[in-house]
């Protein structure tokens, strides 16, 4: 098999030329019963290959034909054993991931940062999680890997956990030592499992930080829809055999996902592989270009600075992916969320995400030189707009609220009996929801942690620059759901 073929994509395509007379879903078919205005707009060769597991085009819970071939060529671009395609996101993978190691009761090691699907994989199954702090960046006010040293005490005082997640690169594009974290954990005789969503494109080009099969890791589920030319919600699994079954990770991810797959989605899969296998290489390597030349840029606009190389100094910061853009904007006097606002007011440019500090942009090889220089013509406004005005806020220091300690299992919390409390009156109580700022999309709260004030009050200064605060099942945040307290009866 080579790396040009697109078994998934050619198939659908040839399929669809033969012109078969269709009595099955999708019940639009091929376009024809669509609203047509709609149908217009995504056009007839989207519509035509929108179809599900008929016999000749394969199924994902069960491959044997083109699916598995695309899947058997994306393994080998990957230099993993298996690949599996997720039509759940990286989400769906992530959980099967997580579920595929523990069972109820079993302890998993985490960063204290991972993405909220780590939390649901980790209440659906029941594990328990051992939480690592993950090193915290003074200066730009967001969270990076975990130390080799962190995860070896980790396991030294819990043998009996039965993996550890590693999030790398991280939303902001940084990475732990992961090769040695593999060492590590692997002398347990336990499977690493990766969160590669924002790392799809490391593994294609030298100067990037190791991917996660390159490092030995056992498992990685990698969005290639985020950076890797895919259609959204399309990312794979990547299994190495030895600690994990292929069996049995088929038949979790399975019992996550759909039985409607979205063949528009694996297609996309198929071609975004032979794409980064066949010329990822040089794309990359523009991008690279493209974003180092951004960045030099954007550190000679006064106020605005954007992190390079000099980030690698702490243990937890062993690598970083240079087409991440982190641009500080504390220097301005502005929170990043009035930056990424005044960007689409005044330029109509749409950022990556902001929070209290920074935006960040990402460059990929859907990016030239005229969206750079749009972006530079743009800070450098924002920097004359705001850079006078507001000398008094600058230098503001960074706010970063204590991990919550955990008193019980978020299992346990999120079937508790529970009750709603005023959000001012919550503080001292255990959470029974999460409560988290999308993007990125990491719990501020679990379930089972006890709810203090500081971090009260960061969810309010979140809430109040107008940074999406999600997960409460009171969207206004007035009240919160916490564990029922039984007081005794007098
Ligand atoms: C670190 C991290 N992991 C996992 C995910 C989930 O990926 P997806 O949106 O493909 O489900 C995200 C999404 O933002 C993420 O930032």
């Amino acid at each position: 098999m080579s790396q040009q073929e697109t078994p998934l994509f050619t198939g659908l395509v040839q399929h669809v030329k033969k012109k078969p007379i269709q009595f099955h879903i999708p019940g639009h078919k091929g376009g024809a019963g669509i609203d047509p205005e709609f149908g217009k707009f995504i056009g007839e060769n989207a519509l035509s290959i929108d179809l599900i597991n008929i016999a000749p085009l394969d199924d994902l819970h069960h491959p044997k034909g083109m699916i598995k071939k695309a899947q058997q060529l994306a393994a080998l671009a990957f230099g993993a054993d298996h690949t599996f395609f997720s039509v759940q996101g990286t989400s769906g993978a992530i959980m099967t991931m997580v579920m595929s190691v523990c069972g109820p009761g079993d302890k998993i090691i985490v960063p204290r940062n991972v993405h909220k699907s780590v939390m649901a994989a980790i209440v659906f199954s029941g594990a328990v999680p051992v939480f690592i702090h993950p090193d915290i960046d003074p200066i730009l006010g967001i969270s990076h890997g975990i130390t080799t040293e962190a995860v070896e005490k980790a396991l030294h005082m819990h043998p009996d956990a039965k993996g550890v997640l590693v999030i790398n690169p991280t939303y902001f594009g940084i990475t732990a030592d992961l090769k040695k974290i593999v060492e590590i954990v692997h002398s347990y005789n336990l499977p690493v499992l990766v969160d590669e969503a924002h790392g799809v494109h490391i593994h294609f080009h030298e100067s990037l930080p190791m991917s996660a099969m390159e490092a030995g890791a056992d498992m990685s589920a990698t969005s290639v829809h985020k950076l890797g030319g895919s259609l959204t919600q399309s990312s794979i699994l990547n299994i190495r055999e030895g600690l994990i079954s292929p069996q049995r990770v088929q038949s979790i991810l399975s019992m996550l996902t759909t039985t409607s797959t979205s063949y528009l989605l694996l297609a996309s899969l198929d071609a975004a592989r032979k794409r980064l296998a066949t010329e990822g290489r040089d794309l990359i390597d523009e991008s690279i270009n493209l974003a180092n030349s951004i960045r030099s840029r954007v550190n000679s606009i006064p106020h605005l600075s954007c992190t390079g190389h000099e980030i690698l100094q702490s243990k937890a910061v062993y690598g970083y992916d240079p087409t991440k853009l982190i641009i500080s904007v504390k220097d301005l006097g502005i929170n990043g969320y009035e930056a990424e606002k005044w960007l689409r007011e005044v330029y109509q440019i749409e950022v990556e995400l902001s929070d209290l500090y920074n935006i960040l942009c990402i460059i990929t090889p859907g990016d030239t030189e005229f969206e750079g220089n749009m972006l530079i013509e743009a800070l450098k406004e924002l920097s004359r707009q705001y850079g006078k005005s507001n000398e008094e806020n600058i230098n503001s220091v960074v706010f970063l609220p204590e991990i919550p300690l955990l008193a019980m299992t978020p299992r346990d919390a999120f079937y508790s009996d529970t009750e709603i409390v005023p959000f001012e009156d919550s503080a001292g109580r255990i959470s029974a929801e999460f409560i988290m700022v999308y993007p990125p999309g990491i719990p501020i709260f679990i379930p089972g942690e006890i709810i203090t004030e500081e971090n009260l009050r960061y969810i309010r200064k979140n809430i109040d620059v107008g940074l999406p605060v999600q997960g409460p099942e009171d969207e206004t945040l007035k009240t919160l759901k916490v564990i029922k307290e039984h007081k005794a009866i007098k």
